[in-house]
């Protein structure tokens, strides 16, 4: 997508000047959307820790980044302990988003076939191979789910609304940032923006890590997509007021039966939704869906991330430098729960990259 009219993917392979060695570029999402900054990532450690610090976050990317990872680490040593290891730390990092386990296990599943000295090349190649795939299912994604917002449209130009906009509301940051490019959300609504449909965007703030209001409307804001920034306890009432035609959210995790697992919220945002009649949907690549679970509440690890994430916001100081401040009292107790389940019952649709599936409906979409 692009930034300051130039092109970008979230994640990307160069050779390093210095010892021909590849290093793995992304966009450091921590200090966006202030300052639009490039990591170079030399070593599987760093890439681990650009992962657990969330510099590069988001289910698809964050399965993206691993098979780099992966790909780093063989790098540096190709034996079959160091690339068990390098996977078991990864494994352990993030584990709610499917992908990521996804991602290392396809990495392992062809690298322990390989002799140790054809690892490096296949290795960068197969992530290379993860990241396009991810590019052309978030397309496909893009293209079925547009037409949701397509009907909106129709709609409210024959019910003669008010300007007949369609006003998507989505919580965190599910567009191009969470993924290598394109998005899983926001491409439906991309390519409804493309194609001249006039919409507007609810965006969620997204406590406590704020990727609605940081990434969400810094990346609507790139591609001229009107949207609106409110406060997480905002939705609810909106749609009582008739101010919501849809709602699409991505996904860290969906089971076989479509329950959905989310940044934590989605769940308040369904029950919303359900109340008042607003359709509501997930937008899921396949490598999102886990078909070994059924039930999302019993059978998905929801991550616990540190307190310190709720105690304290970062900002843009006078100075223009980026400051931490601390806004609950010291010594309090915080608790971060990062995800929550959205029963299935509570979802319209599954927007993938095979069409639009009800919950029920969901192994339909599923490739042999
Ligand atoms: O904790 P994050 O930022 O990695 O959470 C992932 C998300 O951005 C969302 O939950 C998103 O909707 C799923 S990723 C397309």
């Amino acid at each position: 997508m692009l930034v300051n009219s130039q092109l970008y993917r979230t994640i990307w392979p160069q050779r390093s000047r210095a010892n021909s060695l590849a290093v793995v570029c992304i966009i450091d999402q921590t200090k966006l959307p202030h300052q639009f900054v490039i990591a170079s990532i030399e070593h599987f450690q760093q890439m681990l820790a650009a992962i657990n610090t969330m510099q590069v976050r988001g289910a698809p990317l964050i399965g993206a980044a691993a098979a780099y990872a992966i790909a780093l680490a063989v790098q540096d040593d190709a034996s079959d302990q160091h690339l068990q290891a390098s996977a078991a730390q990864l494994m352990q990092s993030r584990p709610t988003a499917v992908n990521l386990h996804w991602a290392v296990q396809r990495m392992l599943g062809l690298l322990m076939t390989l002799p140790a000295s054809d690892r490096n090349q296949a290795a960068w190649h197969e992530a290379a191979n993860i990241c396009e795939q991810d590019v052309l299912l978030n397309q496909a994604i893009g293209r079925h789910g547009w037409t949701l917002i397509q009907a909106a449209s129709e709609h409210a130009k024959v019910s003669q609304v008010q300007g007949s906009v369609v006003n998507v509301l989505t919580h965190c940051n599910a567009g191009w940032l969470a993924t290598v490019d394109f998005g899983t959300a926001l491409a439906p609504i991309y390519t409804a923006h493309n194609a001249g449909i006039n919409l507007h965007v609810w965006v969620d703030e997204t406590r406590p890590r704020n990727q609605g209001a940081s990434l969400t409307a810094w990346e609507l804001a790139q591609h001229g997509v009107p949207h609106t920034i409110i406060s997480d306890n905002a939705g609810g009432h909106l749609m009582q007021q008739g101010l919501v035609d849809l709602v699409i959210v991505g996904a860290d995790r969906v089971t076989s039966q479509g329950d959905v697992c989310n940044k934590i919220g989605t769940y308040l945002k369904a029950l919303a939704a359900f109340d008042n009649d607003v359709p509501f949907y997930a937008a899921v690549p396949s490598p999102t869906i886990d078909w070994t679970i059924t039930d999302g509440l019993t059978e998905i690890e929801i991550e616990h991330r540190h307190g310190d994430e709720l105690a304290y916001m970062q900002g843009l100081a006078a100075d223009g430098s980026l400051q931490n401040i601390r806004v609950i009292p010291v010594g309090a107790q915080a608790m971060n729960p990062a995800f929550d389940v959205t029963p299935a019952r509570l979802v319209t649709g599954i927007i993938t990259e095979q069409g639009i599936f009800p919950p029920a409906e969901l192994s339909l979409s599923r490739q042999t």
